[in-house]
């Protein structure tokens, strides 16, 4: 397949299967089969990036109370550790005890799991999620 240039196949499936796909990206608003199927194809493929330890980006979100003692201090100095994964941070304050702190990651996938584990790890915080994307340049 040339670059940029669009190649068709056909894929045999059975027929609940591709009726179910079909009442799946109905609700998901695709306009149709083929940008549902790209759509799970680039996510396999970011997934793969991850699984190989990979150049990859995301964010991870932190959600605690700044009150709890030592929390805001243990954060910094995790972050501060992890320079090399971490792009920027921005932290929202929810209300007068809850803290919201979205951290954008750009950097090898274990590096960047391993400070999300460690993030989840700091006794206090409510909750951490990390959100997996790749960095764009192998995506089209
Ligand atoms: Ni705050």
């Amino acid at each position: 397949m040339a670059t940029g240039s669009l190649y068709r196949f056909g894929v045999s499936l059975e027929k609940e299967l591709i009726d179910r796909f079909d009442e799946a990206i109905t609700q998901r608003k695709y306009a149709n089969r083929s940008e549902a199927i790209r759509d799970l194809i680039r996510d396999s493929l970011v997934q793969r990036q991850w699984a190989e330890n990979d150049e990859v980006a995301g964010a991870i979100t932190l959600l605690y109370d700044h009150h709890a003692h030592g929390l805001s201090a243990r954060l910094m100095h995790i972050e501060h550790d992890f320079t090399n994964v971490i792009v920027s941070s921005q932290h929202i304050h929810l209300d007068h005890d809850n803290c919201l702190e979205i951290v954008a990651v750009k950097g090898r996938a274990r590096r960047v799991r391993k400070l999300s584990c460690t993030l989840k790890a700091i006794k206090g915080i409510k909750h951490v999620t990390l959100n997996t994307t790749a960095t764009g340049r192998t995506l089209k």
